[in-house]
């Protein structure tokens, strides 16, 4: 396919395996959907700098195409972190959770493209007149972390859309070629699937993480953390602990103990998906199996040509 992102990446179809800490922090994930000609995100939210360097060796020597690493601003490795991206001369930048202004000017003298995760029109604004390449926007139903105002995917894409001119890599609730397909009718130059991608056998999170976001429904995940920064996950008994905090208007100090006594961490390697932080998108209920990745791309490229065929036989 040919899209302003297929075309600024070098990769062969709009899809984009998001960037997800533990699960796409190895080099496994983003290897197979690279090798599968999609975009692969290395995700270097919870890893130490040497861990990020030999993990980034073994994700060039396993793949030749274009990837990307993810990563997230606020963290305080972060400048390390983006050191050792700059001194690689990582093609891509996926960056999220803090201003991208200060690193631009040293990524673009190495040719890279920086591209900023958004989940609101304020932010989309910024990140643009920033000066960054393309963005990721995600709506409401994205696991990790979704616009706290709840908007929907769809709405909020397409706000950005009426907005902004650089390209949109949009996310968000999708899970197979039908909802690619959606987003790019909607005006997105390529899609982003974390949820998915997290349920495949190179994704690396405990077996009980992957099972119990295998058996969620669509509607077993919820927004947890309303009162601080809030992530989609599953509810669990630690997002039903949260429910009660609030439900309960539980003093600030006792309400933010509880939501980061609770990791991902704990879920992601110790599989503790009871009181662990669960992070899964809606479309948790739309995945069926897990399987290889490249199986995966497969499918999406296959249902994203059905759903396009379907469509052109409409105008007929
Ligand atoms: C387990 C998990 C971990 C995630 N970790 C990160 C992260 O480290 N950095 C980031 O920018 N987004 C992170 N996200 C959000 C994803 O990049 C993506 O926006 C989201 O999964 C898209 O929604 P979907 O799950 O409905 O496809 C995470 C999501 C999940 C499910």
């Amino acid at each position: 396919m040919n899209t302003r992102i297929t075309r600024m990446l070098g990769i062969q179809h709009p899809i984009v395996q998001a960037g997800m800490s533990w699960a796409s922090s190895s080099a496994a994930l983003p290897a197979a959907v690279s090798n599968a000609g999609g975009l692969g995100v290395l995700a270097a939210g919870p890893m130490y700098l040497s861990q990020f360097q030999s993990t980034l060796t073994e994700l060039r020597q396993a793949t030749d195409r274009p990837y990307a690493v993810n990563i997230p601003l606020y963290r305080p490795e972060a400048d390390l972190i983006l050191d050792a991206m700059f001194e690689a001369r990582v093609p891509v930048v996926i960056a999220s959770q803090g201003g991208p202004k200060a690193h631009l000017p040293r990524f673009r003298e190495i040719g890279a493209k920086w591209i900023q995760v958004v989940s609101t029109l304020e932010h989309a604004k910024k990140a643009e007149a920033a000066g960054v390449d393309a963005l990721v926007v995600v709506g409401g139903e994205a696991g990790g972390h979704p616009p706290a105002n709840e908007v929907s995917t769809l709405v909020t894409v397409r706000r950005v859309l009426q907005e902004v001119a650089i390209p949109v890599i949009a996310g968000g609730g999708v899970a197979d070629g039908f909802g690619i397909a959606a987003l790019l009718a909607l005006g997105a130059d390529a899609v982003q699937l974390g949820t998915r991608f997290l349920l495949t056998t190179e994704a690396t999170v405990h077996a009980n993480y992957k099972d119990a976001v295998l058996r969620a429904d669509v509607a077993d995940t919820a927004l947890v953390g309303r009162r601080s920064l809030p992530i989609r996950g599953l509810r669990n008994a630690f997002a039903e602990a949260i429910f009660e905090a609030e439900r309960r208007n539980a003093p600030r100090d006792e309400y933010e103990a509880l939501f980061k006594k609770s990791t991902l961490r704990q879920a992601a390697l110790e599989g503790d998906v009871a009181w662990g932080k669960v992070e899964a998108g809606q479309s948790a209920g739309l995945v069926q199996s897990i399987r290889p990745a490249a199986e995966v791309m497969q499918s999406l490229v296959d249902e994203l040509a059905q759903a396009m065929a379907r469509m052109q036989g409409m105008t007929a």
